[in-house]
């Protein structure tokens, strides 16, 4: 690697305005790199508070790759905890999930509380001249934040303040938790995981890319070139393909930029007249019951295919799940997809909901298997040296500017077709600033 690659003009010849050096997917340095000023710095998705819903609950996992717990502590309260146990080290818990009173290192029985503090240490007599248990207490991220449930961390203690970085997206994760005739999601009904063989930022880019569809998923459609149903009450899902051609109506779905590499897709219009089963009336009567017959048809009425939120998750409007992207290493990354059950609505949406996941979201389904085979085959393309770079320039040049709101201080949004690609340019102009503020 060439003497400054790394350095902040070295990192800025990337990223242009309409292609990126394939290193940023490649290089292991910049991918320690990544972890240190992106995933240590940057506002992450952490997990839902309904996965801890009880005293004691916890889920574990990792923040770039630092092990973290998130906890419901006895007051109520929802804590993100380094997983390292204070005395020498240990990862403090290493299942999945679980309920503990309190959190006992396996190597010498050191005890926490759910929110981090140390209660006790075994053979305390032995203990140095002046330790002090107070000294010793679980180390907690230093930024917390949640909206409606999802909860966010920042291993940084300065940096965009979480209201303003969440702001462009608030209004789409109300639009998934407003659905709920209870008024709140939860992510209980299982996850579906899987490992790719590529660079984390394939699935960050391609989850707000409408233009792969037609073509990566082309198994999935039938001979008029729609794909089949992915909601509940629809006897038919999108028309994806005209004759051999990319169909109108795909191509009139939107992608907006929203700032700080976040960034969301619009749905394809599906006919609302014909969509209805007796799970679906059954549940439009009960949000409307909840929330009001015109509020729930203004709920109800769709508007979101994908929302990224910039680095690592992702929900979707149309079969409804969050998805958590874990980078491993420069050329593996994890994925976990947890279907959302919709609280107070009737059993049969959320069943329909979460066996459709099955369907297109699975490590084996029929959907997410085409993207991750993808993933593969760019990783392993861009071993060639054949060129340096990788084109994103669908678009560019002819995005419409939105104004934001007065006084709301949110960025400009960029928008236009969803099979362009300024999402991703936005991506990396998020990625950019982290890389190179140091
Ligand atoms: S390393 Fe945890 S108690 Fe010793
Ligand atoms: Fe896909």
């Amino acid at each position: 690697m060439p003497d400054g690659s790394l350095s902040a003009p070295g990192l800025a010849a990337l990223v242009e305005p309409g292609r990126v050096h394939r290193r940023v997917y490649t290089d292991p340095a910049i991918f320690e790199l990544e972890m240190e000023r992106l995933f240590g710095c940057s506002w992450l998705y952490v997990g839902h508070a309904s996965q801890v819903p009880n005293p004691g609950d916890f889920i574990t996992t990792e923040l770039g790759r630092q092990p973290v717990l998130m906890t419901r502590h006895h007051d109520g309260s929802v804590r993100v905890l380094h997983n390292r146990c204070t005395h020498r080290g240990v990862k403090l818990v290493a299942e999945r999930s679980g309920n503990r009173k309190s959190l006992i290192c396996l190597y010498h029985g050191w005890t926490f509380d759910s929110d981090g503090t140390l209660l006790r240490v075994p053979v305390d007599e032995g203990c140095a001249p002046g330790f002090r248990l107070c000294d010793f207490d679980l180390a907690r991220a230093p930024r917390v934040g949640i909206h409606r449930g999802f909860v966010f961390a920042s291993l940084a203690t300065s940096g965009i303040e979480f209201d303003r970085w969440i702001d462009p997206m608030r209004r789409n994760i109300d639009d998934i938790v407003d659905r709920a005739p209870g008024g709140e999601i939860a992510l209980d009904c299982g996850v579906h995981r899987y490992l790719f063989r590529g660079n984390w930022k394939m699935q960050v880019e391609n989850v707000v890319d409408s233009y792969h569809v037609p073509f990566s998923h082309a198994s999935t459609v039938n001979r008029q070139g729609v794909q089949f149903s992915r909601r509940e009450g629809d006897r038919e899902g999108a028309k994806v393909i005209e004759g051999s051609r990319t169909a109108t109506q795909w191509k009139q779905r939107r992608g907006y930029a929203v700032g700080y590499g976040h960034g969301w897709t619009s749905n394809t219009e599906l006919n609302e007249d014909a969509r209805s089963s007796p799970a679906w009336n059954e549940y439009r009567q009960a949000l409307a019951a909840a929330v009001g017959e015109a509020r729930a048809e203004q709920i109800l009425a769709p508007r979101m295919h994908n929302s990224m939120l910039y680095p690592n998750a992702s929900f979707m409007g149309l079969n409804m799940h969050i998805r958590v992207i874990k980078p491993l290493a420069v050329d593996l990354t994890e994925v976990n997809v947890y279907p959302i059950r919709l609280v107070g609505a009737p059993d049969a949406i959320n069943v329909r909901n979460t066996r459709l996941l099955n369907v297109t979201h699975a490590a084996a389904s029929f959907v997410q298997s085409d993207d991750v085979e993808a993933f593969g085959r760019a990783q392993a393309g861009l071993a060639s040296r054949a060129s340096e770079w990788i084109d994103i320039s669908r678009g560019l040049g002819r995005e419409e500017t939105l104004a934001p709101a007065p006084g709301s201080g949110e960025p400009p949004v960029l928008a236009g077709p969803s099979t362009d690609e300024a999402i991703v340019r936005g991506q990396f102009k998020a990625w950019l600033s982290y890389m190179c503020a140091a």
